[in-house]
């Protein structure tokens, strides 16, 4: 590839292209109210709306049914999602959805929301056994054999960048490990992102979701390099992470200014609009930053953080259950995991450390790993998060646990810029115990 930096030069048997994948997007304020005109567009005279229990009595979903009534679009409402869903709770969303006789869905919520309804879609449209379109190895890996019904995705978060992905991703309660299903299928049709929406989030979900989305640019840019990825498949066959690419870099880029800006104004100014409509608009780049090159360690570390933690609370998230933040349980290896890589691209490390806002004008290649974690630690400290996986209750005794949680997240520990085998995963988590 001419045009583009040295990192992605091809060599014998690269593949010679990659395939970026998004949504129609709409950005602004007040854009909740064209879902109606947009699924009238569509040509849906029926669909279901996908939101959880806190959010289904509240304003956001009554200005997206309001404004589809008044285009004429009936909806029935699934309220059921479950915060990080499992398989049990796509099960049951996908029950209703091939009971519901509708012709295109819409999700207003979270990442836990837009995840299940797109899984809904895919199992109501073409059913299958549950693992059948699970990710390999965990699951078979089918592909998705034909296109799902239209899906309008609706954020109510600023960080997961669900609204742009083909990602869907749950715990699998047997492995007690996160895991997804992934396919450019999935990538919803329509995506309305509506900075107002985050008028009512707290501030440690600001803060969880922000990391979310700064870890999405990262692993994206740090991701090994798309023509040496190890899915070599191409044509349609071509993996929806593809490894870092020039579309990645570019967006990556702008979001991690975007995040180094804005993320602790975000968090410790609930006034601050103008902090929180620019986290939203970054955690859509980042989105589709990270689908066309796929997430690696801290991603990947942290499916098994949120499985294995025990008596963990957060303020703004469902009460009653254990429940580490996706985006908490991202950052929490992030320091770590950057001074583990950093020595395989030096360059992309101190990239991305000084587009987060770090003065990497004196920094040596040999530093690189310890300027982009301090970076991101200072950023943790700055919007109250733990100081690592200590605070969490995990100690040198987990280690084991933590890696064999771990370990078979092929799909993302195989995208890192370095191989990592089970001690590289023991020392990381040990790294990542404490900070400060
Ligand atoms: N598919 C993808 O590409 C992708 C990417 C990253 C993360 N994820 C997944 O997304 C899930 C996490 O999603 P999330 O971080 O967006 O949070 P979430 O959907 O789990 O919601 C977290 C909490 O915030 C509440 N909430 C949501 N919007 C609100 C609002 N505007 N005001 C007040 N409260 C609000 C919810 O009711 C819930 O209690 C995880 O399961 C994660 O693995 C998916
Ligand atoms: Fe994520």
């Amino acid at each position: 590839m001419r045009c583009c930096h040295a990192d992605f030069a091809l060599t014998e048997g690269s593949d010679r292209g990659f395939t970026l994948g998004m949504p129609t997007f709409t950005f602004g304020r007040g854009v909740l109210a064209e879902a109606g005109d947009q699924a009238r567009e569509l040509g849906l005279a029926r669909v279901a709306l996908f939101t959880d229990r806190t959010l289904a009595p509240g304003p956001l979903v009554a200005k997206v049914r309001e404004s589809l009534t008044a285009a004429g679009v009936e909806s029935i409402v699934f309220d059921e999602v479950e915060i990080e869903p499992t398989d049990e709770s796509l099960q049951r969303a996908a029950r209703f959805a091939a009971e519901a006789r509708v012709d295109g869905y819409v999700s207003v919520g979270g990442g836990s929301v837009m995840d299940t309804c797109k899984a809904a879609n895919l199992y109501a449209s073409h059913p299958a056994p549950f693992m059948a379109y699970v990710n390999a190895p965990i699951g078979e890996g089918r592909r998705a054999p034909g296109p799902v019904k239209p899906h309008i995705a609706c954020p109510t978060t600023a960080g997961t960048g669900s609204e742009t992905t083909g990602i869907a991703i749950f715990t699998l309660r047997s492995m007690n490990a996160k895991t997804g299903i992934i396919s450019r299928r999935l990538i919803p049709t329509i995506a309305l992102v509506d900075p107002d929406v985050t008028a009512s989030l707290p501030p440690m979900a600001i803060a969880s979701t922000g990391f979310d989305c700064m870890s999405h640019s990262l692993e994206a840019m740090t991701a090994r390099a798309f023509p040496r990825r190890l899915n070599s498949a191409q044509g349609v066959a071509r993996p929806v992470s593809q490894g870092a690419n020039p579309f990645s870099d570019l967006l990556g880029t702008q979001a991690l200014k975007l995040v180094g800006e804005f993320l602790v104004r975000a968090v410790t100014d609930p006034s601050d609009e103008e902090a929180r409509s620019e986290m939203m608009y970054a955690a859509m780049l980042s989105g589709i930053a990270f689908n066309a090159s796929g997430c690696h360690l801290p991603h990947g570390l942290s499916y098994s953080v949120s499985g294995l933690a025990r008596d963990w609370h957060v303020a703004g998230y469902p009460a009653g259950k254990t429940l580490v933040p996706h985006g908490m349980s991202v950052v929490l290896n992030n320091p770590s995991v950057w001074r583990h890589t950093a020595h395989a691209h030096p360059g992309r490390h101190l990239h991305c450390a000084a587009s987060l806002g770090a003065d990497t004008r004196d920094a040596r290649d040999d530093d690189a790993g310890d300027v982009l974690a301090s970076r991101v630690i200072a950023l943790m400290k700055s919007t109250g998060m733990p100081n690592g996986l200590s605070t969490l209750g995990f100690g040198e005794g987990d280690l084991e646990a933590l890696a064999t949680g771990a370990e078979p997240q092929y799909r993302v520990i195989k995208n890192a810029p370095i191989d990592v085998g089970r001690d590289e995963l023991k020392s990381m988590f040990r790294a990542a115990l404490r900070y400060w």
